[in-house]
């Protein structure tokens, strides 16, 4: 009987084979690293495919010389180094086609016009004045806009159940709590803050009340000036007003102070400045002015601040005085725009709001 076991040659020359297989598989191996490396086309990776997996490829070859009959562990051997192969050109196909997406990016395609945004009218104008107050010397101050009863009105001279609390339209958060009507809150806070005179502040900041027409809406700006020194007077106030109306509106405008009623001032004021349309005089062309029928536009409110206020701001009135204004942003701007109406400023209209 011939038995088929291989003779002691043999096994020699199997382990030689064996041998000899693994360096062929590693160079394989690392051929396919070399190509896979250089290769950068699809065209390429097809060339490498068929140069290790074609018909007449490594592979093949592997399989028809090597003794896969008498060793079947070989045979396991090539068909993983096989998959392996297909796997690497897989994914490096993969590689080139998501690369070759970024690269067909025409860089000298116009790219598509953004819309330049630009400050909202009202920031813009809050800047400005901003900037008038403070080439006078003025600090910018932001103070709360939900404020207690004590800063809002009572320690403004406003006794609870006073009928001047009437004319505010307050949104009351809670018994004791607004949302502010006005920015004079602001007088009592900065004088805490401060201790002591000299002060020059200009508070601007969002104030509300219950009101909506063609002149008001519910939220709105104001910007309140105070100033307390030793021997403040009437005059200061006149200079600064005169400032901020020759700044703000044009050099030609002048102002007048009013009589008025205030609470938190004694004196108190309305301050008007010259109309643009007829240079104050209140007639064009021989008929009333239509804008301000009288030559004359309202500001706002001003005064000399009541010595309860400061007082209250924890000074001494015997030892400093001060006066005190506050006016509203969007009037302001209205008046120097001419819009006729306020709640356009709030709508979401670019073709108005681009004109700014
Ligand atoms: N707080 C007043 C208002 O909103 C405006 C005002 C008047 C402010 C006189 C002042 C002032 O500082 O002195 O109607």
């Amino acid at each position: 009987m011939h038995l088929k076991t291989p003779r002691s040659g043999e096994f020699l020359l199997l382990l030689e084979t064996g041998k000899q297989t693994m360096k062929e598989l590693d160079e394989i191996k690392e051929e396919l690293k070399i190509d896979l490396n250089a290769v950068a086309t699809p065209e390429g990776l097809d060339l490498i495919d068929t140069k290790f997996l074609g018909k007449q490829g490594k592979i093949n070859q592997l399989f028809k010389t090597l003794p896969i009959k008498t060793d079947p562990k070989l045979g396991k051997q090539i068909n993983d180094l096989k998959k392996d192969i297909e796997a690497q050109i897989a994914e490096k196909l993969d590689y080139i086609l998501n690369s070759s997406k970024t690269a067909t990016f025409d860089v000298t395609t116009p790219g598509k016009e953004q819309a330049e945004g630009s400050l909202h009218l009202i920031t813009q104008a809050i800047a400005e004045i901003e900037s008038i107050f403070l080439r006078l010397g003025f600090v910018r101050r932001r103070y709360p806009e939900v404020e207690t009863d004590w800063y809002y009105a009572e320690g403004l001279n406003i006794p609870k159940d006073h009928p001047a609390r009437d004319d505010q339209e307050t949104f009351y958060v809670g018994d004791n709590t607004v949302l502010t009507a006005h920015t004079s809150n602001g007088q009592l806070r900065e004088m805490e803050l401060k201790k002591s005179p000299p002060i020059k502040m200009i508070n601007i900041g969002k104030t509300y009340r219950r009101q909506i027409d063609a002149t008001h809406t519910p939220m709105f700006h104001q910007f309140e000036g105070l100033v307390v020194d030793k021997d403040i007077n009437i005059t200061h106030l006149l200079g600064v007003t005169e400032y901020f109306a020759k700044a703000y509106f044009g050099q030609d405008r002048h102002t007048r102070l009013r009589p008025h009623h205030f609470q938190f001032t004694e004196p108190s004021f309305e301050i008007d400045i010259t109309c643009e349309v007829c240079s104050g005089t209140g007639q064009v062309d021989k008929q009333n002015c239509k804008v301000c029928k009288s030559g004359w536009l309202e500001l706002g409110g001003a005064g000399m601040v009541h010595p309860n206020v400061i007082k209250n701001g924890g000074l001494n009135p015997e030892e400093c005085s001060g006066f005190a204004f506050g006016w509203g942003v969007e009037r302001v701007l209205m008046m120097k725009t001419g819009l006729p109406d306020l709640r356009m400023i709030y709508s979401d209209d670019i073709r108005f709001l681009n004109q700014f």
